[in-house]
């Protein structure tokens, strides 16, 4: 694989509590990473100032804003996303098919109103911090996590919607069902280098795409590394043996 490649595949999530942290990770590392995961804790704090800054760096951004909301609202949030120029964002599957449906709708408005690149949309199906007990205690859901995850990465896919961000050990049943061409964003990346932090179904970078990650997610292995450059390099060397 090459580097362009490799940098094409490579999201990092922004996870800081200040602005000037985020933008001097975008500084440093804008060279090596595809696409900035804005997350909620710094869309709360900051909204549009990051969001402004990363496109000023012409990189690109993933809202990971998580929408979950009636139909309507949920169009008009989409609209509203694409508008201010994200390259991708994400919604709960859980939210239903028309919900999803709604998102596309908004967003594809907007994208054709403003003369911006079609829109990836990506569903999250079920939550890394919910497990099957939670699902049957709470939730009254009898369902095993597997097969609550595919049902709804189907549901995605008949609303629409390009793919699902899930763990490295859902990925190859996804591709498997769903489809090679059915994207799958992967968070829990962690080189072997690096440690686990609280990730619990975590995967190599190399390893997550063998298995067929379309991007991959790096957070704290690399923000929180004493030499950033040098992990992600470190990264790249990993990848480009594939
Ligand atoms: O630092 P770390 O690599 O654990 O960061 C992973 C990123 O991916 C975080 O922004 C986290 O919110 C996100 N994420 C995740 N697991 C999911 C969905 C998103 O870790 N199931």
């Amino acid at each position: 694989m090459n580097n362009e490649e490799i940098k094409k595949k490579l999201v990092l999530a922004l996870d800081v509590e200040e602005i000037d942290e985020a933008k001097k990770l975008v500084d440093e590392l804008g060279e090596y990473i595809g696409t900035f995961k804005v997350g909620l804790q710094l869309f709360c704090g900051y909204g549009l100032e990051i969001i402004n800054y990363i496109k000023e760096k012409n990189s690109n951004f993933f809202l990971d804003v998580k929408l979950h909301d009636i139909p309507n609202t949920v169009e008009k949030a989409s609209y509203n996303i694409i508008k201010n120029g994200a390259n991708f964002f994400n919604v709960h599957a859980t939210g239903g098919i028309e919900m999803m449906r709604s998102a596309k709708k908004g967003a594809l408005e907007a994208a054709q109103k403003y003369n911006k690149q079609a829109p990836l949309i990506l569903a999250v199906t079920i939550l890394t911090s919910i497990n099957e007990n939670i699902l049957e205690k709470e939730l009254l859901n009898k369902n095993s996590v597997e097969n609550m995850v595919l049902q709804l990465a189907k549901n995605a896919k008949e609303a629409g919607l390009d793919g699902v961000v899930a763990s490295a050990h859902e990925l190859k049943i996804i591709k498997k069902e769903l489809g090679e061409d059915f994207i799958v964003l992967t968070p829990g990346i962690r080189p072997l280098w690096s440690s686990k932090n609280d990730q619990k179904r975590i995967a190599t970078p190399s390893s997550a795409i063998n298995d067929g990650a379309d991007y991959i997610v790096l957070g704290r292995a690399i923000t929180k590394s004493e030499d950033k450059i040098e992990a992600i390099k470190k990264v790249y060397e990993e990848i480009k043996e594939l």
